[in-house]
């Protein structure tokens, strides 16, 4: 089933929203930076800069019409204005909450400026933005996050990406929101931290998406961040259901209603909330950022065009206590991995957005990096034995108290991914983005979001080749999947590093961003920690700090 969406193509609008403002809090437990009253509750926001433009973003409750002018800047006073777009309107009811975009042009390239919008002579909070450069780039600096929760804690990483100083931009990754229900996944402190979701129920029409956003965009860390600098942004699974593909989604059955339509929704939704680009059916965004000379970002899509539904352990071919030393059983699983796993159709980003990936790699040969922003991770992960790995006392508490995780556990023991819905569930198609990869410049550096975990990854490809280094954030609050196996003295990232070739360093625990600071001679990855996300004090830390630099034989990664 292909995917029809077709809507109004002017960027500046408001969109009329019929509904209630969201206001699940009792108030702020500190002074908050941004106003929770008056017309501006939700930021301002600008995204997807080129050399010359940018996306402005601003929504307005109450919105009972006058005069609206967005206003860009070289100056935080706003004495030299030079971007300006005044309009009138005139409602007959207010609306709720209005949304609005415009597209600042007539930038200079690699500059700083400060926006804003005047509402009836209102002035909403100041935005800094910056558009992209040209030649030759002595430093860029961006931050890399992906996967806000907000019922699962407070939004600290965000604040920290705030206060980067000198930032360029910000790459969210996906999982900007998440569709669940009040009692859904990562909740179980919502309620005590005035963090429980509107609506109460799961997003699925335009206005449960468009409500979800609204909530998210009055949390004053997540405003300091997108008033921090520009955001390139694209999706994971949860702007929609969890584990989407392109006609489906674990987290949607039929009666929710038409797949396409619930897609339809979650993404108008999503435009009317971000500062994106829209393009023309929604949901087709390869994104391509040119860093002066200095480097070429591709953003790719991987859940809504091309992905083929993730394999799940529905078809693991024997029985979860087989014995793993039966050549039988060693047989049948090799066989799964080969025919299921390893089906030369199966498609993650698909033939299209490969060649988009080669066509960019291909211009950029001569610049110093090639970045790959995507959203699963891409990096050979094994799931190690986790029978032989880990204690008795702990295998014995997982048998009687978790059959998916003892399950998983179980099967373990023979050669498995780690997880399905990542690349290692979409195995040729991996071989085949590598190959365009080499054929085009090699050498990349991919960043990836989703697991909920740091990591740094060698990226391999099937005859030992090295393509590139991949570097994983972990998420903003969602809580990790080792998580689900409380195991006190037990290291997974040992036992996975020690059982992965391809995995350099796994933090299983923090909560965090990472910042990349890209100069023409060496890439920096930090990997910035928060202390905490139950609590909105926090202190922040450095996992590790990982530096890359071009070598006789290609890319050198040292810890620093
Ligand atoms: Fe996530």
């Amino acid at each position: 089933m292909s995917i029809r969406i077709t809507r109004r193509g002017a960027l500046f609008g408001a969109s009329g929203l019929a509904f209630a403002a969201a206001a699940c809090s009792s108030g702020p437990r500190r002074p908050e930076p941004e106003p929770q009253t008056g017309p501006f509750r939700h930021g301002v926001a600008s995204g997807e800069p080129d050399q010359n433009s940018v996306v402005l973003w601003t929504a307005i409750t109450d919105d009972a019409g006058g005069e609206y002018v967005f206003q860009l800047a070289a100056d935080e006073t706003f004495e030299s204005v030079i971007f300006e777009e005044r309009e009138e309107r005139t409602y007959v009811t207010s609306n709720a909450i209005s949304t609005f975009k415009t597209i600042a042009t007539g930038l200079q390239p690699g500059t700083a400026y400060f926006y804003r919008m005047v509402f009836n002579g209102i002035s909403s909070p100041v935005g800094r933005t910056k558009t992209l450069p040209v030649g030759a780039v002595p430093r860029f600096i961006m931050a890399v996050c992906s996967c806000s929760n907000y019922p699962a804690g407070y939004f600290n990483a965000y604040r920290e990406l705030a206060n980067t100083p000198d930032l360029d931009l910000v790459m969210h990754l996906g999982d900007y929101i998440y569709e669940y229900s009040a009692d859904g996944y990562a909740s179980d402190d919502a309620e005590n931290m005035d963090r429980v979701v509107d609506p109460l129920h799961e997003l699925n029409s335009y206005g449960d998406y468009a409500r979800r956003h609204a909530l998210y965009k009055t949390d004053p860390d997540l405003q300091a961040a997108h008033a921090a600098a520009p955001w390139l942004m694209i999706w994971d699974d949860h702007e929609v259901a969890n584990d989407a593909w392109s006609t489906g989604a674990e987290n949607h059955n039929e009666g929710e209603g038409e797949y396409s339509q619930r897609v339809y929704n979650a993404m108008l939704a999503y435009h009317d909330w971000n500062p994106t680009r829209e393009p023309a059916d929604q949901i087709g965004m390869t994104r391509i950022a040119e860093i002066g000379d200095l480097a070429t970002l591709v953003v790719t899509e991987s859940r809504h065009v091309a992905r083929h539904q993730p394999m799940d352990f529905s078809t693991f071919p024997i029985a979860d206590d087989a014995d793993p030393d039966d050549p039988a059983n060693q047989q049948a699983v090799a066989e799964w991995r080969a025919t299921e796993i390893n089906r030369d159709d199966r498609e993650l980003l698909g033939t299209e957005q490969i060649g988009q990936i080669a066509d960019a790699f291909g211009a950029a040969a001569d610049k110093p990096w090639r970045l790959l922003g995507g959203q699963v991770v891409m990096g050979r992960i094994e799931a190690p034995n986790m029978i032989e790995a880990l204690p008795g006392w702990l295998k014995f508490i997982v048998s009687k108290t978790d059959d998916l995780a003892w399950g998983y556990l179980q099967r373990s023991q023979f050669n498995i991914p780690l997880n399905l819905d990542a690349w290692d569930g979409y195995v040729a198609e991996r071989e085949r983005l590598y190959d365009a990869v080499r054929a085009n410049g090699g050498d990349m550096i991919a960043f990836a979001g989703d697991s909920h975990t740091f990591w740094t990854n060698q990226l391999m490809d099937d005859e030992g080749r090295r393509i590139g280094y991949e570097f994983g954030t972990t998420s903003i609050t969602s809580p990790s999947p080792f998580e689900r196996i409380p195991a006190p003295g037990i290291s997974f990232p040992d036992i996975i590093e020690n059982g992965n070739r391809d995995v350099i360093r796994l933090n299983d625990r923090d909560k965090g961003f990472i910042r990349v600071t890209l100069t023409p001679d060496a890439m920096e990855s930090d990997f910035v920690t928060v202390s905490t996300i139950k609590r909105r004090g926090y202190s922040a830390g450095s996992d590790s700090r990982w530096r890359v630099t071009r070598g006789a034989n290609g890319l050198e990664l040292d810890a620093i």
